[in-house]
């Protein structure tokens, strides 16, 4: 494991400003607020929802609501920019989600393996309904027909970092959207 980030600060380029990031964090708990009326369980999949999660979560109480919360770990393989296509359950959810309205909520959406994964997991646990909200979705690159019901922003298909996105689990720390340059 590389104990050093694999590329200096100096080759990433803002892509998504934080303001814009806050900005549309509101404008999702608004639509979610507008669909769920008290009753949500909250499950960020982890661990490059993390960060994106949290605001969501302080968003949606200035929204009105009062989600749940659980956390489910998810693995597709692979330690650099394209995953190999199998996902793992690495951390299962503690709480029961049956007949429970469910938000996954994930970073972002490219081939669908991991929210189809995640979906169909929670829906064979008898939730009533599942939805889900991602920052981003790269349009395009869908191997399997998802589609997420709040969309953060659309990115073109380029590798992005931070909001708790990583490259080989660095640069999720960035307040901002990132694009590493030089790849
Ligand atoms: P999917 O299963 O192909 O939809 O993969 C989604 C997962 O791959 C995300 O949850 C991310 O962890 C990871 N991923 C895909 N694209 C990027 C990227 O551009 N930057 C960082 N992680 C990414
Ligand atoms: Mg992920």
């Amino acid at each position: 494991m590389p104990t050093q980030a694999p590329h200096p600060l100096s080759d990433i380029d803002v892509l998504i400003p934080v303001h814009d990031i806050h900005a549309r964090v509101k404008g999702i708990a608004q639509d979610i607020a507008a669909d769920f009326k008290d009753d949500v369980m909250i499950i960020p999949l982890l661990r490059g929802s993390f960060v994106f999660a949290a605001d969501l979560l302080r968003a949606l109480h200035y929204e009105g609501l009062q989600p749940q919360l659980d956390f489910m770990t998810l693995a597709s393989y692979g330690r650099g920019t394209s995953s190999s296509g199998e996902v793992q359950l690495v951390k299962d959810i503690v709480e029961s989600v049956e007949g429970r309205d469910v938000l996954i909520v994930d970073d972002i959406l490219e081939s669908g393996r991991t929210l189809t994964f995640a979906r169909d997991l929670i829906k064979s646990r008898g939730a009533r309904s599942v939805k889900i909200a991602v920052l981003l979705e790269k349009p395009g690159k869908r191997k399997v027909a998802i589609d997420a019901d709040y969309i953060g922003f659309v990115v073109q298909d380029k590798f992005v970092v931070g909001y708790g996105l990583d490259y080989a689990n660095f640069y999720r720390e960035l307040p901002f959207i990132g694009v590493l340059m030089n790849r």
